[in-house]
């Protein structure tokens, strides 16, 4: 049985992805300092999947503690999850988004390095891409200019993982460029659960739809766009998580291979608005907001070399991760606070 060091384990996409995993057969061991994420996802976890993973709680920025989970464990690949990732915050605290996000990548590879293990998939993110890219993106692109800190230090961490690449052959390295993941596992057991308001689209809508918060705010609906509102490709959280355990697969290869993680459409504001009240006939007040500074107004991946490589595509439909959404947020109004 192979073991896969999960950092950022506990969070979102990662816990969604430690149960793909423990389901494959794989043994997890997750290291997170918690930061963004609540201990108590790991009975949902064992709940779900019949069986628990390691958990450590460590900083990946901490080489002893790095060095003593790849001395206690025989880990044969890593999922990095673990980084700071909200958009705003990055722009205002640029030193403290490069230092966990770049600084972090960096310990982890000296810590694997140091320990012979060469196979890592990282969470990139479409944002990458830059804003001058013309939709759809595709990997064949050099990477862009991205806007905020948050997204330069995802350019910065491919750059990096390109040039490990180079120093020594023995590393094979998935860079996972994610679209926007959203929606819950079925069991309704384990979803999103930011702190404070929410800064993205579904995690506000399902808070709106639950009575914590009272409308809406469209970022601008003057666009040039269908109807005016910004265009996104939004991907079901598990068709993300089955991706990993697919690109574990594909690290036979040596080298850095990059991956869009989407469904190849785009879908608007108003269409997410409108989905999420038709699958669950919950009300959605909204009103019209002024553009969100840095916002694009459309993007949307080309998956086919993901689906030509890895033999993956995001399956799931709209409906089911509205109806996923609502399943987790009205069964957990206060998200894992409950316990
Ligand atoms: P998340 O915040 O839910 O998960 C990140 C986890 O990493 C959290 O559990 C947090 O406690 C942990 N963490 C942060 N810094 C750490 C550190 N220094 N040491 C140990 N643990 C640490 O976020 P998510 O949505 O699950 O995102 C996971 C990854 O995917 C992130 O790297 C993010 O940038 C990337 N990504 C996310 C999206 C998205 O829309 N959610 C899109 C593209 C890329
Ligand atoms: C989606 C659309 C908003 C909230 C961000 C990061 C990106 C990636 C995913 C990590 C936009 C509109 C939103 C609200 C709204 N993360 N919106 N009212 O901005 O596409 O991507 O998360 O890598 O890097 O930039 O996602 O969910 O914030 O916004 O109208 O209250 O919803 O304007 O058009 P975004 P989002």
């Amino acid at each position: 049985m192979e073991t896969i060091l999960v950092t950022g384990g506990a969070g979102y996409i990662g816990s969604h992805t430690v149960v793909e995993l423990l389901n494959a057969g794989y043994g997890v061991v997750i290291v997170d300092n918690l930061v963004n994420s609540n201990i108590a996802v790991l009975p949902r976890i064992e709940t779900i999947c019949g069986k628990s993973p390691v958990f450590v709680n460590a900083d990946v920025r901490d080489p002893l503690a790095m060095a003593a989970v790849f001395s206690d464990h025989a880990i044969d690949a890593v999922i990095h999850f673990a980084g700071l990732k909200a958009v705003g915050e990055s722009v205002e605290q640029p030193i403290r988004y490069y230092e966990n996000n770049v600084h972090g990548t960096m310990v982890l590879c000296q810590a694997m390095a140091d320990a012979g293990v060469f196979k890592l998939v990282f969470s990139s993110s479409a944002t990458v891409y830059g804003p001058d890219a013309p939709v759809p993106y595709v990997e064949t692109m050099a990477l862009g200019q991205p806007s905020s800190p948050y997204g330069a230090s995802k350019a910065v961490v491919e750059r990096i993982l390109a040039d490990l690449c180079v120093s020594d052959s023995r590393w094979a390295i998935a860079a996972l460029r994610y679209f926007n993941p959203i929606g819950a596992h079925e069991s309704g057991l384990i979803g999103e659960d930011p702190k404070g308001i929410p800064n993205n689209l579904m995690p506000f809508i399902a808070r709106v739809a639950v009575g914590k918060l009272a409308e809406l705010a469209i970022f601008g609906d003057d666009y040039e766009t269908p109807d005016g509102t910004c265009q996104r490709d939004y991907l079901h959280v598990v068709d993300l998580a089955e991706g990993h355990c697919q690109s574990l697969l594909a690290l036979e290869k040596p080298g850095l291979h990059a991956f869009n993680l989407g469904t190849g459409q785009g879908v608007s504001v108003l269409d997410m608005v409108k989905a999420f009240e038709t699958v669950t006939g919950q009300a959605v007040p909204y009103k019209i907001a002024p553009r969100r500074s840095g916002d694009l107004p459309a993007f949307w991946a080309n998956a086919d070399k993901a689906k030509r490589e890895l033999n993956w595509v995001a399956g799931r439909t709209l409906e089911q991760m509205m109806a996923d959404t609502w399943r987790w947020q009205s069964g957990n109004p206060d998200g894992f606070a409950e316990g």
